[in-house]
């Protein structure tokens, strides 16, 4: 039997790590261990609840407005005594968060291999998005095993040097979770309904980056501008709990005439407002991702993206967070319907749907070696 233990903390984590946790819960060759590090505990508790996950370690690290350092002390602190303890032969860790860096350096420092799931995104300018690009290429620098969804993020990893064989291009683990999930039968809760049969196209909006901070007040004043200027559309925000975003959304939003400023949906039902909307203006990673494979037009109001598939495919436009830029790249997709439908095929860059399986796969034929032959990993002295 191989031993895994998956590491998740944050929402995305959750949502794209589930389908691995329940492929290797399904192995017979397989025991898996699931550590919840809890840095986001409602947003991710949804998660866990939908996919019937139940994490055999909960670090519970999530603290009101927790800042980088002392987050990151904590999930040290939390994770090391787990590894000592469980004596993992591969650690999984999903992506570009804290809890996926420190997961995989704590791991590193234990001397136990550690794959990466979602491997190889870049936009190599190291603070947008900030920190995930430095987790992510530091993740990419200690990992044994590379689980890249595209050719495109094995080509990047290859640039940085790294084995050829420790990389294994399966798809992205989302759109197993997409897929699964918009397949389940669905009805909206009372809340959303009326808004989904009140005949307006729906503009879709979500923020949270650290970097856009600053900026985010433009963001918002787009979307209200182009509201007022058309009465059948309307605006679904459901507000990340991040309290610096919902402090900023508060002050800004405030004519609220066909917006709705709403919670996190629970996975499932993002999934539909997703499908039911027109456009989604958003800077989160995986929307990018779950965009195109459901033929939504996505504004990402960002400066640089790490998922250019999906630029290439038609369905993302990168417009930056100026106002004027969003008004203007909504104004057309809003008017123009040859430029709508350009940008609203359904495509699909990021996976079958059997990534997991591929994961689990690779892990089983990797078996006791679980490094590339070649690797040596030296005992040291002082731990
Ligand atoms: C984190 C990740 C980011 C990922 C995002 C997904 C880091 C550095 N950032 O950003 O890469 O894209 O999650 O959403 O790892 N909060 C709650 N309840 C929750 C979750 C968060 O109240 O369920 C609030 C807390 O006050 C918390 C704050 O949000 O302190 C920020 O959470 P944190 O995990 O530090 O950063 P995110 O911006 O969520
Ligand atoms: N999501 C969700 N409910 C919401 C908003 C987003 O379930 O209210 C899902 C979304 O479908 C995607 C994931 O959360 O799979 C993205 O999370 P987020 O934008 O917080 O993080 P990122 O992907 O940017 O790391």
């Amino acid at each position: 039997m191989t031993k895994v233990m998956t590491i998740i903390g944050t929402r995305p984590e959750g949502i794209k790590m589930a389908p691995v946790a329940r492929a290797l819960e399904a192995s017979e060759y397989m025991e898996s261990i699931l550590l919840n590090t809890a840095q986001h505990r409602d947003m991710l508790d949804q998660v866990l609840d939908l996919f019937h996950l139940v994490p055999d370690y909960d670090l519970n690290i999530m603290k009101a407005g927790q800042r980088l350092e002392e987050l990151t002390v904590r999930l040290f602190e939390g994770i090391t005594p787990i590894l000592e303890k469980e004596k993992p032969d591969v650690v999984l860790v999903h992506g570009d968060t804290t809890t996926t860096f420190i997961g995989a350096y704590a791991s590193f420092l234990r001397q136990i291999p550690v794959g990466h799931v979602e491997a190889g995104l870049r936009t190599n300018t190291l603070y947008s998005p900030f920190p995930e690009e430095l987790n992510r290429q530091m993740v990419g620098r200690l990992a044994a095993y590379h689980f890249a969804a595209t050719e495109k993020n094995r080509q990047n990893l290859l640039k940085e040097n790294a084995r050829p064989d420790s990389i294994a291009v399966v798809g992205n683990t989302v759109i197993d979770a997409l897929l699964e999930i918009s397949e389940r039968p669905f009805e909206f809760d009372d809340e959303l309904k009326p808004i989904f049969e009140n005949g307006k196209r729906t503009i879709l909006l979500t923020t949270h980056r650290r970097e856009n901070l600053e900026e985010m007040e433009q963001v918002y004043r787009a979307v209200q501008r182009i509201v007022q200027q058309h009465d059948d559309i309307q605006v679904v925000f459901p507000v990340h709990k991040n309290p610096v975003i919902r402090q900023k959304v508060m002050r800004e939003f405030v004519d609220m005439k066909n917006i709705y400023l709403i919670e996190p949906l629970g996975y499932e039902q993002f999934v539909h407002v997703m499908k039911q909307s027109y456009l989604v203006i958003t800077d989160s990673g995986g929307i990018q991702e779950e965009a195109p494979a459901l033929g939504k037009p996505v504004l990402v109001a960002r400066n640089t993206t790490e998922r250019p598939e999906g630029v290439e495919a038609g369905t993302l436009k990168l417009v930056g967070t100026s106002e004027e830029a969003i008004v203007t790249a909504g104004e057309t997709l809003l008017n123009d319907e040859k430029a709508y439908q350009q940008m609203a095929a359904v495509r699909n860059p990021f996976g079958e749907g059997n990534a997991s399986r591929q994961i689990v796969d690779f892990l089983q034929s990797a078996g006791g070696q679980m490094e590339p032959a070649g690797i040596d990993r030296k005992q040291v002295l002082y731990r």
